[in-house]
Parts: structure tokens; C-alpha cells; sequence
């Protein structure tokens, strides 16, 4: 069985920035407030024109252009996303005919909200694995400023807008993805959710969040997720050279490093400048590891996520 490996990464952020004082503008917060409690910043917010597909494709040009493959090799496009351009089609076959790639290719959207990304590179791997996909284009890509409440300041302060997108290539190599974790248990409806959807309201809805509830849950289950996927691979937190998280509190990342006893300096950081940009948020993060020379050779890289759903996963690489 060929192993599945990133070959390039890509990454695209809008250029519109909004920080928290032109929050504290809109809604009763402040700076001190979100940057205390969430450790963000500011974020990128698309403009009115810019579609999630937009921002996907410029991420997947630069992907592209790093693996130095040729578009026509790409079998596979798999976009994580929560906020389609449209219902159908999906933004991962609008994608591919903006990238001009035909139908040697096939295409389709995953949804699992912040986990998206880990779930579509897991379906990646296994598409590589079985042999049927050679070369796969990943995208994790979210405008989450259109379904945000911003007169919410539970919820609006949290979210930004971004893509990232990586190639895996099925490899003789004795590196690329080691193991895939994913769970997901719909119980937990209520404390994230969006207030309306296609079939009940025939719109969107607005991003709902029990955040305390979310946040307890979350350091545990990332955790302990990472915990079962290191033991299926004969690791220990001691092995791992790199964490990327997903980005959703700086709080929970903090968290989330202690229990697997990691100091900061092994765990990527990128929500100060960006928030949570959902399903984009490991692709970005990988991306500016790579940028930042964090990655090397033979390292052992840990993805984790939890989102809506829940949802929640953990992926190992052998870089
Ligand atoms: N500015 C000022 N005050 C605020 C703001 C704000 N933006 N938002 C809430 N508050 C207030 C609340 O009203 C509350 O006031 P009260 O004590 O008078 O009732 C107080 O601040 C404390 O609120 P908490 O909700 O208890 O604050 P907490 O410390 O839990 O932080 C946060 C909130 C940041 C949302 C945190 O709970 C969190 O990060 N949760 C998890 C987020 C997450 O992981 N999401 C998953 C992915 S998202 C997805 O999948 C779509």
C-alpha cells in the first residue's frame, strides 16, 4: 500500500483586516476582553465579492504551484467547507473549473464545521491507500463572516475568513500519514449550531454557541483523541515535534498542549492575526509552518480539530 504525502501547501487570506477595536465599535466587547479570553487579535474578512471558492482556488494555485506537479495530475479535489458558495453544486467542483481541470478529476465538499479539514484529508489518505487517487488537492476553506450574527458578541468576535489547501501524492516513501482519528457524536446539537438550514428555514441560520460548554469539551476530547492516535502508531507525546491545532481559543490550545505535556514553542500558533477560521484553520497553520521552516524532515507532526457536530480528530504524519 502506497503512503500518502503533503507535497505543497498553499494558503490565502483576505486582505480586508478587522481588529478588535472596530469590534468594540459594533458591540458591547473590548481588546482586552477577546484577546484575554481567546487570545485573537484581529482576523481577515472577506469582501462583499470574494466567495469561499475565491479564496479556495488562490490557496490551491499556491499549493500547486509548490508541489511543482501539473494541475492535470490532480485526480481528487476534496473541499472541507461550512459555507458553500451555493447548496449545490458543491465548492470543491466550482473549484475545479476555476483551476481549468477536467473530468479526469472528480470533486465533492465535506462538512464537518472546525474539523473539516482533518476529516477530508483522513478521506484523502484513503483514497491514496486503496490506490484509486494518485495525487489529491485538500482544501479547508470558510467565509464564516457570512453566517456570524454580528450583532452576537458571543459569537462574532471568534471568526475569520481564510483558505488553505495541500497536495498528497501516494509515496513509496517511508513518510506521509501515519494514522487517522476521527469521532463525531450528534448528541451535542445544541451547544453548536447554526439557528436555520436549507430543509427547516430555507436559509443559513446564524452561528450558535454554548461556549463554556464547547470549550470544556473540547481540550478533553482533542487530547485524549491525540493520545489514541499516538498509541495506535507505538508513540508518546514525547515524540511529537509539532503540534498544529486548530485555532478556535488560544485557551483550549494551552490546554490541550499540557495534557500531552508540550512546551509552546512545539505548538503552532496563528490565531493572534487570524481567529478561527473554521475548516481553513489547520490548512493556514501548516501552511505558516512551513513558511517559518517549523517542519523538518522525519518529524512527527500532530493535526488535531473539534467543531460542530461534534466532530473532532487527529491525524499523525511522518513528515
Ligand atoms: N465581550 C465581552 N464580554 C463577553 C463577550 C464579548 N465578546 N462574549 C461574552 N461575554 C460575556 C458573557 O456575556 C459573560 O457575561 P456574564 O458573566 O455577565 O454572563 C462573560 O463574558 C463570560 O462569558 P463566558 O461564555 O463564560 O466566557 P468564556 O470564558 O467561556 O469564553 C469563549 C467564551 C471564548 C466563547 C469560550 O467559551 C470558547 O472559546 N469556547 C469554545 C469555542 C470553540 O472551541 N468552538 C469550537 C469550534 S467553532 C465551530 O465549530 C463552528
Amino acid at each position: 500500500m502506497p503512503n500518502a504525502k503533503i507535497i505543497g501547501s498553499g494558503s490565502y487570506l483576505p486582505s480586508k483586516i478587522v481588529t478588535n477595536f472596530d469590534l468594540q465599535k459594533i458591540v458591547d466587547t473590548s481588546d482586552e476582553w477577546i484577546f484575554e479570553r481567546t487570545g485573537i487579535k484581529c482576523r481577515h474578512i472577506a469582501n462583499d465579492n470574494e466567495l469561499t471558492s475565491d479564496m479556495g482556488y488562490e490557496a490551491s494555485i499556491e499549493a500547486i504551484r509548490d508541489s511543482s506537479i501539473d494541475k492535470n495530475e490532480i485526480d481528487m479535489i476534496v473541499v472541507a467547507t461550512t459555507t458553500p458558495d451555493r447548496t449545490f453544486p458543491s465548492t470543491a467542483t466550482i473549484i475545479q473549473n476555476k483551476l481549468g481541470i477536467q473530468e479526469n478529476c472528480f470533486a465533492f465538499d465535506v462538512q464537518a464545521v472546525c474539523s473539516g479539514f482533518i476529516y477530508a484529508l483522513n478521506i484523502a489518505n484513503n483514497f491514496i491507500k486503496s490506490g484509486q487517487v494518485k495525487t489529491a488537492l485538500v482544501i479547508g476553506a470558510d467565509t464564516m463572516s457570512r453566517i456570524v450574527d454580528w450583532t452576537d458578541r458571543n459569537t462574532c468576535v471568534l471568526f475569520g475568513d481564510g483558505a488553505g489547501a495541500v497536495i498528497v501524492r501516494a509515496t513509496d516513501e517511508d513518510c506521509g500519514i501515519l494514522n487517522c482519528k476521527l469521532h463525531s457524536d450528534g448528541q451535542y446539537f445544541n451547544i453548536l449550531n447554526t439557528t436555520g438550514g436549507v430543509s427547516s428555514t430555507k436559509d443559513s441560520g446564524f452561528v450558535y454557541m454554548e461556549g463554556k460548554e464547547v470549550f470544556k469539551l473540547a481540550i478533553n476530547k482533542m487530547a485524549s483523541c491525540v493520545i489514541e492516535n499516538l498509541n495506535e502508531c507505538g508513540l508518546t507525546e514525547s515524540d511529537v515535534d509539532l503540534l498544529i491545532p486548530h485555532q478556535a481559543n488560544k485557551r483550549i490550545i494551552d490546554g490541550v498542549g499540557k495534557k500531552l505535556n508540550l512546551k509552546m514553542d512545539k505548538i503552532v500558533l496563528t490565531i493572534e492575526e487570524q481567529a478561527n477560521t473554521s475548516a481553513a484553520s489547520i490548512p493556514l497553520a501548516m501552511n505558516y509552518a512551513i513558511k517559518n521552516n517549523m517542519i523538518k524532515k522525519n518529524n512527527i507532526i500532530v493535526l488535531e480539530a473539534l467543531g460542530g457536530g461534534l466532530t473532532w480528530g487527529s491525524i499523525i504524519i511522518k513528515w
